[in-house]
């Protein structure tokens, strides 16, 4: 019977990724919400990708989209205060040793995501919006995003 011997190497290699995910699981809460809220506005991304760019038929929802990272940002809230670059975050140092560069990043996005929103009606205009709004969160991920954890 080989079931037995397969289901025991199983749980042994299950017991053998539990450090690791142990390890990933942060829990000071500044980070775990900005990173949440981070997913989101890659959620909206990967959608609006996939209309503008792949050809998703759903101009109509570009909006939505559009909104919908406006709206993420507003939900940031104090998602950054002192002392949260440590932990698992690709959150650098830059950002508090200038936040009012990495302030004006955020404004920098959210003007795109608005000019993107106006644009949305027009197909033609909404991919080049959504190209710069793509530029202005490279341009933030740049300067204060690690590359690696
Ligand atoms: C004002 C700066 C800034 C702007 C603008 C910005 N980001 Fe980020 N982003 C960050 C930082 C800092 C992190 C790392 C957060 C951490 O690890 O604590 C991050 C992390 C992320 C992550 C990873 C989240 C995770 O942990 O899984 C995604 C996805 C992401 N950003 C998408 C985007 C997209 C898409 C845009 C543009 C629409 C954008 N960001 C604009 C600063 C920014």
């Amino acid at each position: 019977m080989k079931l037995r011997p397969l289901i025991l190497s199983l749980c042994a290699s299950s017991m053998l990724m539990a450090p690791v995910a142990l390890q990933a699981a942060e829990t000071n809460p500044n980070i775990v919400h900005r990173q949440g809220i981070f997913k989101t506005v890659g959620g909206h991304m990967t959608a609006l990708k996939s209309i503008l760019v792949l050809g998703f038929d759903a101009q109509k929802d570009v909006s939505y989209h559009a909104q919908g990272i406006l709206d993420a940002f507003a939900h940031m809230g104090n998602s950054f205060p002192p002392g949260s670059d440590k932990g698992e975050t690709k959150a650098r140092k830059e950002i508090w040793e200038d936040m009012d560069t990495f302030k004006q990043r955020g404004k920098d996005l959210r003007m795109a995501a608005q000019a993107l929103k106006d644009a949305s009606a027009d197909k033609a205009a909404s991919l080049d919006a959504f190209k710069k709004m793509g530029k202005a969160c490279k341009a933030c991920h740049d300067d204060f995003r690690k590359k690696k954890k």
